[in-house]
């Protein structure tokens, strides 16, 4: 199984599925790591990983649409079969999904459906919630809305700053995401085999 990766910043998240895929965890090979930001730490961890990796800022593009295209012809080119979003900041377009026509998740930190979308932790700091965590899905067209894979909770303590539960909710997402692609990549290989394990 060859496994894509798209990430727009830090990139803590690939180096846990990257160590998770080192120590044999996860049945399948970390084949491509794109970046719509340049200065990606993503970029330096596969990078450092031996992973190929490319990235893809707009301002080479004449349009969003272009970029996502060309996104889209380096994944094709890297035959990957699963594509894994990693802190990746642009929601990608139905016709994007459609064409790469394999399975895409995304890891979200709050347990969703509650508070989808831009500063989880700080909505749900701002709701007033005594627990919220992390949660694993694959992507549709909506936004953070596809099919619940995996979710784990995080308790909010008193005193918590937006900074304080994003680190104490990444711990957990750094367990979670690479356990989650494990069973995806587990159930992906049992069906390529017509429903056994191997
Ligand atoms: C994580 O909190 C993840 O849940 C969200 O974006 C953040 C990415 O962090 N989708 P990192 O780049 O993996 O460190």
């Amino acid at each position: 199984m060859r496994i894509g990766v798209l990430a727009s910043g830090r990139g803590s998240n690939l180096q846990s599925l990257i160590e998770a895929w080192q120590e044999g965890k996860i049945p399948a090979e970390i084949v491509a790591v794109g970046s719509d930001h340049a200065e990606a730490q993503a970029l330096t961890r596969a990078e450092k990983a031996d992973i190929p990796h490319h990235a893809f800022p707009l301002k080479d593009y004449s349009s969003r649409i272009e970029q996502e295209q060309a996104i889209l012809t380096w994944l094709k080119e890297s035959r990957i079969e699963l594509l894994v979003l990693a802190g990746f900041m642009r929601v990608l377009s139905p016709d994007f999904l459609k064409a790469l026509n394999c399975p895409v998740l995304n890891i979200h930190p709050a347990l969703l459906p509650s508070f989808p979308g831009l500063h989880a932790q700080r909505q749900a700091l701002e709701y007033g919630v005594k627990v919220s965590g992390c949660t694993v899905h694959f992507v549709d067209e909506g936004l953070d809305s596809g099919p619940i894979i995996l979710q784990e909770a995080v308790p909010v303590e008193p005193g918590d700053t937006e900074e304080i539960l994003t680190e104490r909710i990444l711990k957990v997402e750094h367990k979670l995401y690479p356990e989650a692609v494990r069973l995806v990549i587990n159930k992906l290989i049992e069906e390529r085999n017509g429903g056994k394990r191997e």
